[in-house]
C-alpha cells in the first residue's frame, strides 16, 4: 500500500453506514443537555460486544444520560444492567428515560465507591468516566468480574496524544497522557489478560477475562 492509512479517517464514511436510529433521540436529548455522549461508531462496537457476549449482569460506570447504556441494551436487552455516574442531573434524565426496563437499575455515585461496596458480580462492565481515574476503576473493578467478562474502557487514546512524543503534547495533556501510558502498559503485560485496542472513535480498549 502506497498511501498513509489511518481508521479514523474513514471514521465519517464508517460511521455513514450505521443506523443511528435507536440512539437518536437520547443522543439529541445529550446535545439538548450539553452532556457528551457516546460517538455512534463506539455504539455500534459496545452493541456488539454485548451482543456476543450475552452478559448476565452489566454495569456501565459513566453513563451519562444513557447513551452507552441503550448500547449494551440494543445488544442484550435482557441483561441485569446497573449504571452509575456522579452526576445527579444526568441520572435523573436517565431514570426518566429508562423507566420502563425493569432490568436497569442506576446510581448516583462514583464508580470506584459504586465497585468498593457493591456484592454484584458482572460479566460485562463499560467505563466512561474521567480518564485519569481508569487505574483505580480498574483496580476495584477487576475482582467483581465474572470468569470471562468483557471489559471495556473509552476513549482510551486521549485525542491521539498517547501516540506522540511528550514534547508534542500540550502541557496540560502531559500528565494525563503518561498515566494513561501506564495503565495501558499494565493491562497489556498481564499476560493473564487479552486486551485490544479499538480504533473506533477515541479509541476503545477491550478486555477479556479468562
Ligand atoms: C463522557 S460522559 C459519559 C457518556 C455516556 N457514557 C453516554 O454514552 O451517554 C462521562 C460521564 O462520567 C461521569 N463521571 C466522571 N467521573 C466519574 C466517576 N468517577 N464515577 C462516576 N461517574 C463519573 C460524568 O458525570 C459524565 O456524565
Amino acid at each position: 500500500m502506497n498511501v498513509e492509512f489511518s481508521a479514523s479517517f474513514c471514521e465519517p464514511f464508517i460511521s455513514s453506514l450505521s443506523d443511528d436510529a435507536p440512539y437518536k433521540e437520547l443522543r439529541k436529548l445529550a446535545e439538548a443537555h450539553g452532556v457528551p455522549s457516546l460517538e455512534l461508531s463506539a455504539c455500534q462496537a459496545l452493541r456488539n460486544i454485548a451482543s456476543v457476549k450475552r452478559p448476565g449482569k452489566s454495569i456501565d460506570i459513566g453513563c451519562g444520560i444513557g447513551v452507552s447504556t441503550l448500547a449494551i441494551l440494543s445488544g442484550c436487552p435482557g441483561t441485569e444492567h446497573t449504571a452509575v455516574d456522579g452526576n445527579l442531573e444526568r441520572i435523573l434524565i436517565f431514570n426518566e428515560f429508562f423507566k420502563n426496563r425493569p432490568n436497569v437499575r442506576s446510581r448516583q455515585m462514583r464508580g470506584e465507591q459504586w465497585l468498593t461496596g457493591c456484592a454484584d458480580t458482572y460479566d460485562l462492565a463499560f467505563v466512561d468516566s474521567v480518564k485519569r481515574e481508569y487505574p483505580i476503576i480498574w483496580q476495584r473493578l477487576r475482582p467483581k468480574l465474572n470468569e470471562g467478562a468483557v471489559a471495556v474502557f473509552d476513549d482510551v487514546l486521549l485525542y491521539g496524544y498517547v501516540c506522540c512524543q511528550e514534547a508534542e503534547v500540550p502541557a496540560k495533556y502531559r500528565s494525563n497522557r503518561l498515566e494513561m501510558i501506564n495503565f495501558l502498559t499494565e493491562i497489556f503485560s498481564d499476560a493473564s489478560l487479552s486486551a485490544q485496542i479499538i480504533p473506533v472513535s477515541g479509541g476503545m480498549l477491550v478486555i477479556s477475562l479468562p
